[in-house]
């Protein structure tokens, strides 16, 4: 439900979603969590950051790898095509993305794969997408035609003609068919998970949560007493080093980041398959990471509130606990960093065979998207480096697999 700011009489410049926002402060009577915050910035049916627009880009707010080069999509099909394999090659599989963006990732997979005929012929792709925007934008991109009436018991939304592979579009994983083997992609989605943040204080950890002030203004409070994310910061801390603990003054926690990978792990253990899980984040307890970026710099979370991309770094221990903890049948691997990922799996060898066949013009962005995409984040790589240089993303970005345990250690984690 969409609320406005319908008791005030005060002029006022806000945006919808801010009015929303405190509206739903005021209507409470009291702050809301960092996390109910995070949800509506970005995913508000009617305002949210991701619903309307195309935000990716040099045009947009932030770049992703799939955007950075085709090579990256290739990649991460053939790590899905290895385990199409050790899944004993099923006729019937569903490959499924989480937060396809613009669709860049499975268009190069598919045009990647599609020599493979007995591969892409086996597929149903799933988007799980919550903005129309991005769903038209990945239509187009997968070059989808509508189904005719007579052939929509197939059960799909669409087909899309760069391996004929049926296409269908979901707001959760819950709404993807279950009983089919099923691969799932998670690029750059968990780090758009709404995240809850505890700081230490003399009574110990308190929840933050976003309270409006007497200037009408966003700003933090603290609970006064336990919250119900409390029991899950309780769940992260029993997974913890108590020295690791120790040393931080905030904790971040992901309820919807455990809750969803139960999901995947409960699903890869009944159905088989497997899923990877592409981000940045940190083999370790993360602490306040929560960022706002906007065309391309950091900006204060409260600014401007929709206009901005929010995200935080993914806690891949807690990933793994959770995927452990609901199933002995799964196995998880890493994570390991991009760029050994992409390394393992053979990226020198596709960008040696782009750069055989192609043009000086060509060639430029192919090899720079190569260094972006594995080189190192605190190095510049190359010379000259100013604010407008991009970095690396080989080692701000880690990898990590579920799998099914009867399909053995995928690659490359061998
Ligand atoms: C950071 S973007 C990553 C896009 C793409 N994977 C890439 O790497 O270019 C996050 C994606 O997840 C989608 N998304 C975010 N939260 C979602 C949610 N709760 N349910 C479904 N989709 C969501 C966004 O609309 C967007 O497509």
């Amino acid at each position: 439900m969409f609320l406005g700011w319908k008791h005030s009489h005060e002029p006022s410049n806000d945006s919808e979603l801010v009015k929303h926002l405190k509206g739903i402060i005021k209507f409470r009577g009291g702050p809301i969590t960092l996390a109910e915050y995070m949800e509506e910035v970005l995913t508000n049916p009617k305002a949210g950051f991701y619903i309307n627009r195309d935000v990716f880009g040099a045009e947009g707010d932030f770049i992703t790898s799939p955007e950075v080069s085709q090579m990256f999509g290739e990649m991460v099909g053939v790590w899905v095509m290895c385990l199409w394999e050790q899944m004993g090659k099923p006729t019937n599989v569903n490959l499924v993305e989480l937060g396809p963006g613009r669709g860049t990732l499975l268009a190069d997979l598919l045009r990647g794969a599609s020599k493979f005929k007995n591969f892409t012929e086996s597929l149903h792709i799933h988007m799980v997408e919550c903005s129309p925007a991005l769903r038209t934008i990945q239509y187009q991109k997968l070059k989808c035609f509508d189904r005719d009436e007579s052939s929509k018991d197939m059960g799909s939304d669409a087909v899309s003609a760069l391996a004929g592979t049926p296409v269908s579009w979901h707001s959760t994983l819950d709404e993807v068919p279950t009983g089919v083997p099923t691969i799932i992609l998670a690029h750059e989605f968990y780090d758009a998970l709404p995240v809850h943040q505890f700081q230490r204080a003399s009574r110990g950890w308190c929840e933050k949560l976003v309270d409006v002030d007497e200037n009408s203004s966003f700003h933090y409070v603290l609970s006064p007493r336990p919250t119900p994310a409390t029991l899950y910061l309780m769940k992260r801390c029993k997974w913890a080093n108590n020295d690791d603990l120790a040393k931080l003054d905030h904790v971040e926690v992901c309820p919807k980041a455990i809750d969803l990978t139960q999901t995947i792990a409960e699903r890869i253990s009944s159905d088989g398959g497997g899923a990877l899980i592409i981000d940045y984040g940190l083999n370790g307890l993360v602490s306040d990471s929560l960022q706002a970026i906007r065309k391309h710099k950091f900006v204060n979370i409260f600014d401007n509130p929709g206009t901005a991309d929010l995200s935080a770094y993914v806690d891949f221990p807690a990933i793994r606990h959770s995927a452990e903890e609901v199933s002995d049948e799964v196995a998880v691997h890493g994570p390991i960093t991009q760029s050994q990922f992409l390394g393992l799996l053979g990226i020198n060898f596709r960008v040696e065979a782009l750069l055989e066949n192609c043009t000086d013009e060509q060639a430029e962005p192919l090899q720079s998207g190569y260094w972006r995409l594995v080189g190192d984040g605190e190095a510049p790589f190359w010379e000259g480096p100013d604010e407008q240089t991009p970095i690396g993303m080989g080692t701000r970005y880690l990898v990590m697999a579920i799998v099914n345990k009867n399909q053995g250690v995928p690659a490359p984690f061998q």
